[in-house]
């Protein structure tokens, strides 16, 4: 049954009723649709437009409603009604009768469209933040479990300057966090009610009321403004976006670092597949799956930019196609980040590699801190290391392995001393402070991380 007819003559063509409805989706927020629907009574008791008792009938039979649905003992095929509101309201027809109609008064479906997906998103926000946290907690575990590693860092993906594995995967634990704290403040602009605004010009309840009833922080400002704004979607889309992308950046660099030539870690068979033809083959499957999946989530993200771009106001049917992007970008999100989190407990870092470096050219920027610091201009003291890194090269040999006369060939400036500057031990105990990647100045990063996400949550 539908919410309206009366002024049609004919019946719908079955292919556009289809094609209009949108059940088949937006039953995913039934639970927050009956939980709207029983502040809507409520607050139509409170304004005397139905009684206290038929208004418990009502919430009573919902509450029931939402039982059977949680239990599994009412289901949703997605083809019984035109959309989640109208199905849980010739549910609620069908227990209680034709009263079930005066819930009707004072309301729009597209301000509850806009309630359900406020509603749904509030506690996806929860939910997200807490997978971050799970893996954020994992990268800490990690950090903690390979103190003192070493490793080559790079730029341009050539080797620059060694770096402490700890470091390394903290760098992804504050991109994380930083995602999280993007969700956090959108949640601000999520948690506004939009219940009250009617269709578009308000209706006769008071919006505060309805707010408070569902745990709003406030209502709308503007009736027009609530039930066409979609930006808090947009803002969330890209919240997953930026998340997503910081995702596909360390599974790029766990399937690189699967590799044999990198060989930096390994997965163990739990998180790992295998190749159909080639016997020999583990591939680091879910990373390529995590990379790849980043593009479903951006893809939602323009989807709605698409949508929304020049769509006069107020509500327009365009805004019924902002779920199915909305939805899977979610899921696709989540499992995400499940997947990235199981892949990191199940990888081993594999040390010799890590730490191998077939020469000390990763240290030719400490020679030239040790000319500046004997008076050299940086520039020039650029120039002559590049030389001289030139000569190692050409002669096989390491920075380190140079005598003290060919130094001094290079400049007088030069003395015994520089080798203490050309040993990785050296070259840590300079990185101390604040956010560096020396041993001292990590243990602390430690700490902050534990604190800012037994705060955080
Ligand atoms: N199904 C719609 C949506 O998802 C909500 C109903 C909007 N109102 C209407 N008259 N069709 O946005």
């Amino acid at each position: 049954m539908k919410l309206w007819g009366g002024r049609f003559r004919e019946p719908p063509d079955p292919f556009i009723e289809a094609f209009n409805a949108s059940l088949s989706f937006d039953k995913r927020l039934i639970i927050y649709d009956i939980i709207a629907d029983q502040a809507h009574a409520k607050a139509l008791a409170i304004a005397g437009v139905i009684s206290e008792e038929l208004k418990d009938k009502i919430v009573k039979a919902l509450e029931e409603i939402k039982i059977e649905i949680e239990s599994g003992e009412r289901t949703i095929n997605g083809d019984e009604a035109e959309d989640v509101h109208t199905l849980v309201e010739n549910w609620l027809l069908e227990k209680i009768g034709d009263e079930a109609g005066f819930l009707r008064a004072y309301r729009s479906r597209n301000e509850q469209i806009a309630c359900d997906e406020r509603l749904y998103l509030k506690d996806e926000t929860n939910k997200i933040i807490q997978l971050i946290s799970g893996l954020q907690r994992t990268l800490l575990q990690l950090a903690e479990k390979h103190r003192g590693w070493i490793m080559p860092g790079y730029t341009h993906l050539q080797r620059a300057q060694p770096v402490l594995l700890p470091h390394y995967l903290l760098a992804y634990f504050w991109m994380f966090q930083r995602d999280k704290e993007r969700f956090k403040d959108t949640l601000r602009r999520i948690d506004i009610s939009p219940e009250g605004a009617g269709a578009l010009a308000g209706v006769e309840l008071d919006p505060k009321i309805k707010a408070k009833l569902l745990g709003f922080s406030t209502s709308f400002e503007n009736s027009i403004d609530a039930v066409s704004d979609r930006d808090f979607i947009l803002e969330f889309l890209s919240n997953c976006s930026i998340c997503a992308i910081h995702l596909s950046r360390l599974a790029a660099e766990i399937t690189l670092w699967a590799s044999e030539e990198f060989g930096f870690l390994t997965l163990s068979d739990a998180v790992a597949a295998g190749s159909s033809i080639m016997p020999q083959k583990k591939n680091p499957q879910p990373a390529e799956l995590v990379r790849g999946k980043t593009g479903r989530i951006i893809g939602a993200l323009v989807a709605l930019f698409l949508t929304l771009k020049a769509l006069s106001l107020s509500y327009s049917s365009d805004l019924q196609e902002d779920k199915p992007p909305l939805f899977d970008a979610i899921d696709t999100l989540k499992s995400s980040l499940i997947a990235t989190e199981k892949m990191l407990e199940n990888a081993e870092f594999n040390k010799d590699k890590l730490s191998k470096f077939p020469n000390d050219y990763l240290l030719a920027v400490e020679l030239a801190d040790y000319l500046l610091k004997k008076g050299l201009p940086f520039r020039k003291a650029h120039q002559l290391v590049g030389k001289i890194v030139l000569y190692a090269i050409d002669k096989g040999k390491k920075l380190a392995d140079l005598t003290i006369n060919e130094f001094k060939e290079f400049s007088p400036l030069f003395e015994e001393d520089v080798y203490s500057f050309l040993t990785y031990d050296s070259f840590f105990k300079r990185r101390n402070f604040s956010g560096g990647t020396g041993g001292e100045a990590v243990e602390k990063q430690i700490q902050k991380a534990k604190e800012v996400l037994s705060h955080y949550g």
